[in-house]
C-alpha cells in the first residue's frame, strides 16, 4: 500500500518555527520518523510532499496515485475551500493531523474547512500524530477495521 504525507505551509521551517509549540525537529527528523515506522508495517511505502503553495498542493491531491494521504494543511486547514473540494473531489482517504491540539489554541484554529472531507482528523500528539494516522490508515486500508 502506498501512502503520501502531505505538509502545507510553514512546515518546512519545523525546528526554527515556534519550536515552544512544533518542537525542536525539523522536517526532515519528521519524515524520518515516518519512513522508519512505515518499515515496521506489513507492504506498507511512504511518500513525502510539502509545498507553502495552495494550487500544489491541490494538484498533488488530484494527481498523485496513492492508497491514502495524511494530511497537515497547516494554516490553510482553517481557510481553504479549494483544498477541501480538492480532497472532496477524490476517492483516495485522507486524514487531517496537525502536530499542535488546533482546538486548545486560538478560535479560528477551531475551525477546518477540510474535517467535513478528511476520515478523521488527528491533533495535539506533536510529531506522533502522522504515526497515529498511519496507524489508523493502514489498518482501514488491510481491512483489520470495518
Ligand atoms: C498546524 C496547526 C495550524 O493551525 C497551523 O497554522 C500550522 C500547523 C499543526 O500542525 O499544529 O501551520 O497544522
Amino acid at each position: 500500500m502506498k501512502i503520501l504525507v502531505l505538509n502545507g505551509p510553514n512546515l518546512n521551517m519545523l525546528g526554527k518555527r515556534e519550536p515552544e509549540i512544533y518542537g525542536k525537529n525539523t522536517l526532515e527528523d519528521l519524515c524520518d520518523l515516518v519512513e522508519s515506522y512505515c518499515k515496521t508495517l506489513d507492504n506498507c511505502s511512504v511518500s513525502f510532499y510539502q509545498s507553502n503553495h495552495e494550487g500544489d498542493l491541490i494538484d498533488k491531491i488530484q494527481t498523485s496515485d496513492v492508497d491514502g494521504i495524511v494530511f497537515n494543511a497547516g494554516a490553510y486547514t482553517h481557510t481553504s475551500v479549494a483544498l477541501r473540494d480538492a480532497i472532496a473531489s477524490v476517492k483516495t482517504p485522507v486524514i487531517e493531523v496537525h502536530i499542535s491540539n488546533v482546538h486548545s489554541r486560538e478560535d479560528f484554529r477551531h475551525k477546518s474547512m477540510i474535517a467535513p472531507v478528511c476520515l478523521g482528523q488527528i491533533c495535539g500528539f506533536g510529531f506522533d500524530s502522522y504515526i497515529l494516522a498511519i496507524n489508523g490508515l493502514h489498518r482501514i486500508l488491510s481491512k483489520d477495521v470495518k
